[in-house]
């Protein structure tokens, strides 16, 4: 199944937990500098796209795409790999939490490159086992989620392909937008399914790791284990989970 195909099968529940966090919007935007004319790849529901500019989205699952709002910028049937685009078309590029469902993340990257001449990527950094163990949800419920990013490429990596700079991102502790790792001092959060339906990650785990991770976390919670190993989180306001902002 593509990662397109996974969205038009989880997505229908997207935007009960997906939408914009502002202070992380707030970054985005502004790495956009003084672009008038944006180009917002595997754009979504459009949760990021800045007002007051000139978007276009480019979104492959039809599901996603129906759930754009009404009056949302107008969005394309497309995937990163082969963008539809002339050469500099537009004044940026932008991508958020999109680049890990990519076939090709090289050649998804070249052609925002190609087509634009800024280009800013919110994505994570997969070879940094660091966040994994600093995060109690992947450290000690879903060690699959290592699994998953067997051979995927570091942020530098990535950066690398298009020249950019790395930048960390962290995470409010009460971050509104409901991705993998934004619940990280919420942990009830990660008990209720209509939560983890708005994470990829546990359709990609199964359902097996799924309901022992929940139950394990469950009953962690109950009996105070939870609390007397992450104490350390209560007085945070902000984390740093391997979030990482490619700026070029
Ligand atoms: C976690 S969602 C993020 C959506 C949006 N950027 C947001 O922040 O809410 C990942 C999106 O990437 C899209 N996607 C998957 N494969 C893609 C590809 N090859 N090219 C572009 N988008 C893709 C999915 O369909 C899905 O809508």
């Amino acid at each position: 199944m593509s990662r397109a195909q996974l969205y038009d099968t989880i997505g229908a529940t997207y935007t009960a937990t997906r939408r914009t966090e502002p202070r992380i919007a707030t970054r985005i935007w502004a790495a956009l500098g003084d672009a008038q004319t944006v180009l917002n790849v595997g754009a979504g529901t459009g949760s990021y796209e800045p007002p007051g500019r000139d978007v276009t989205a480019v979104e492959p699952s039809a599901l996603m795409r129906s759930l754009r709002q009404p009056g949302a910028a107008p969005c394309v049937d497309a995937v990163a790999e082969s963008l539809p685009f002339e050469d500099q078309s537009f004044d940026a590029a932008m991508a958020f939490a999109t680049v890990h469902h990519w076939q090709d993340p090289h050649a998804g990257l070249r052609e925002m490159r190609r087509v634009a001449r800024r280009v800013v990527v919110f994505t994570f950094d997969g070879t940094d086992a660091g966040w994994r163990q600093r995060f109690w949800l992947t450290r000690d419920y879903l060690p699959e989620v290592a699994d998953l990013l067997v051979g995927w490429p570091s942020a530098t990596e990535l950066a690398g392909v298009i020249g950019a700079r790395v930048e960390p991102v962290l995470i409010p502790w009460n971050c509104a937008d409901g991705f993998f790792e934004a619940y990280w001092r919420r942990p009830e959060a990660y008990l209720e399914d209509h939560v983890r339906r708005g994470m990829s990650v546990w359709a990609r785990v199964g359902p097996v790791a799924e309901q022992r991770a929940v139950r394990s976390l469950g009953n962690d919670l109950v009996s105070g284990r939870w609390a007397e190993r992450n104490r350390n989180l209560v007085n945070l306001d902000a984390a740093e989970l391997g979030l990482r902002l490619l700026v070029t």
